[in-house]
């Protein structure tokens, strides 16, 4: 394996659910084995919305976040994408990470988990066709996440812990295929 599994949280707000998901998830997927996790919060990230003078595919990067950000995709083996669903669609923060960098993500092993009061499907569905663009290998298992009724009064999860053991099956399934598009891409 050429590097650490990036954990990316994508949404940034000042009270959020993204985190607490992420940290639950990134515990299973842990236990599972099989690979290093680094967690990546495009909150502390903190890219601005993208400001490199040059076409991100040509890889002349100006400015260090982005040389950062770049060495951080190139080195991972592979990338989870934890998204929430807003208005039908994915935040901009998220589509502002991607957008950044474009030679990082070709054929890179990827795995998108979509979250929200509905699961997050028609944002999964949008953000499958960019990750399609950019050239990432997407494990095939759709992994949904719905949120309904789960807030406390702090608008924060109940219990993120019982919500990730509920999709344990699906989330172990996905996983196993990221595993699997990480081992098929170091044998080539
Ligand atoms: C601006 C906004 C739009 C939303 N639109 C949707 C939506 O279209 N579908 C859905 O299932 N949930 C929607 N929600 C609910 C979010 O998915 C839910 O609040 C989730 O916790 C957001 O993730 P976060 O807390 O990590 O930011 C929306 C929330 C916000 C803030």
């Amino acid at each position: 394996m050429s590097g650490d599994v990036l954990f990316i949280v994508g949404s940034v707000r000042p009270v959020r659910v993204g985190d607490q998901l992420g940290e639950h998830i990134v515990k299973l997927f842990e236990d599972a084995g099989d690979a290093r996790i680094t967690m990546v919060d495009l909150r502390e990230l903190a890219l601005p919305f993208l400001d490199e003078p040059k076409m991100p595919a040509l890889g002349k990067y100006e400015h260090e976040h982005t040389k950062r950000w770049s060495d951080q995709v190139a080195g991972s083996s592979a990338v989870v994408i934890l998204t929430p669903e807003y208005n039908w669609g994915y935040p901009a923060s998220v589509k502002n990470a991607v957008d950044y960098l474009y030679k990082e993500w070709k054929d890179k092993p990827a795995l998108l988990i979509s979250y929200g009061g509905g699961g997050g499907k028609r944002c999964y569905e949008q953000l499958l066709q960019v990750l399609g663009r950019v050239g990432m290998q997407l494990a095939e298992t759709r992994v949904n996440i719905v949120l309904r009724d789960a807030y406390g009064d702090d608008d924060r999860l109940k219990d993120a812990a019982a919500i990730v053991d509920r999709e344990s099956d699906v989330l172990i399934k996905a996983w196993q295929e990221l595993q699997a598009l990480i081992a098929n891409k170091d044998e080539l």
